[in-house]
């Protein structure tokens, strides 16, 4: 489905429970991760799964990989090549393929270490997860570059006030220094509402999509905005196991690493299901049973990224390679199906 543009913003309504406003304005102190996350705008928390754990599943991932039949072979450098995997965005992002709904990506969103972060923020268990994707980036040091341009952005539309979305990264590898990963411009989120105020979006904005309702690239003067109010980019470190969490209003973007590491990562972002409309709620549920992916947006703003195209003499067709479901099902258990806003709690 073809996103329709959205040509003026209407003010979004945002679902503002009591508690979590009072968290907002009284800021006390938590003495857990919660404290980076709301000063900074983002934390990393250790050891959501252990290490073990994340490198079966990364596993998995590579599997997956391997099942289109292109040629890839993990245990063979000389097949890492672009031409021998299937499309992706930026990189390793898989959008197309049922690849959120692969039996090993719902495994990682079930994992209770995972969503307790989650559900210590929004102070409830009862919550609604994205069916978001998977990043598995080979290394440029073997296939060669991508384009790295940065692309700082917020995946929260300006006139969307207050946090209302948490992003999150399971690393099943390594995100060293020089392994590929998430930056952020800490700090930027609490500034949100501050800089569209002294920033306001005047002119055309084609970014403005349907599906990309909730986002709003940053230019580099903005940078230097933030910069001059304290903020700094700050690559963030994680180990395998390891859950990175960033506010949605967080400027942000993707580094690729000059390591050998093969990034491989879970996208997965939480919201409370009671913030999930009716009418969001079926769309959700034909969502899932048709394994589509979408963005990162668990409740609401919920698109498609539709099935992968190709150019055949001039004409956009269906990728061979499309699949109509994953590879492996998941087993739908009620955690899943209530987490998949299928079942209500
Ligand atoms: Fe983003």
């Amino acid at each position: 489905m073809a996103p329709s543009r959205v040509d003026s913003p209407e003010p979004i309504p945002s679902p503002a429970p009591g508690k979590l406003q009072s968290i907002q304005t009284q800021q006390p102190h938590y003495g857990d991760f919660r404290d980076d996350f709301f000063r900074d705008g983002y934390a990393v928390i250790k050891g959501v799964m252990s290490k073990e754990r994340a490198s079966e599943y990364q596993s998995e991932a590579l599997t997956w990989l391997e099942s289109f039949g292109l040629g890839f072979d993990r245990n063979d450098k000389s097949t890492w090549k672009k031409e021998n995997l299937p499309q992706s965005w930026k990189g390793g992002m898989y959008l197309h393929f049922s690849a959120a709904h692969e039996k090993y990506v719902w495994d990682v969103r079930c994992e209770p270490g995972v969503i307790a972060p989650f559900a210590k923020l929004w102070g409830t268990d009862e919550l609604v997860v994205s069916f978001d994707t998977v990043n598995i980036t080979l290394p440029q040091s073997i296939v060669g570059t991508y384009d790295s341009q940065p692309w700082p952005h917020c995946d929260q539309a300006p006139e969307r006030k207050g946090l209302v979305c948490v992003q999150g990264i399971v690393n099943l590898s390594s995100a060293g220094p020089d392994d590929g990963g998430l930056i952020v411009m800490k700090g930027s989120a609490p500034l949100f509402d501050q800089f569209f105020e002294e920033n306001p979006v005047t002119g055309p904005t084609p970014w403005r999509t349907a599906k990309h309702k909730d986002f709003h690239p940053f230019s580099d003067k903005d940078l230097d905005w933030y910069r001059e109010r304290g903020c700094e980019l700050i690559k963030v470190c994680a180990e395998p196991g390891d859950l990175i969490l960033w506010d949605s209003r967080q400027m942000h973007w993707a580094q690729f690493g000059t390591s050998d590491v093969v990034r491989t990562i879970v996208y997965a972002t939480y919201t409370p299901a009671a913030w999930m409309s009716e009418e969001d709620r079926e769309k959700k549920k034909e969502l899932f049973e048709g394994y589509e992916t979408t963005t990162h947006w668990p409740h609401t703003n919920l698109y498609t990224h539709g099935k992968a195209m190709v150019k055949v003499d001039g004409e956009e067709v269906v990728d061979p390679l499309e699949r109509d479901e994953p590879l492996t099902k998941p087993v739908r258990s009620e955690r899943l199906l209530q987490l998949a806003g299928v079942k209500p709690y």
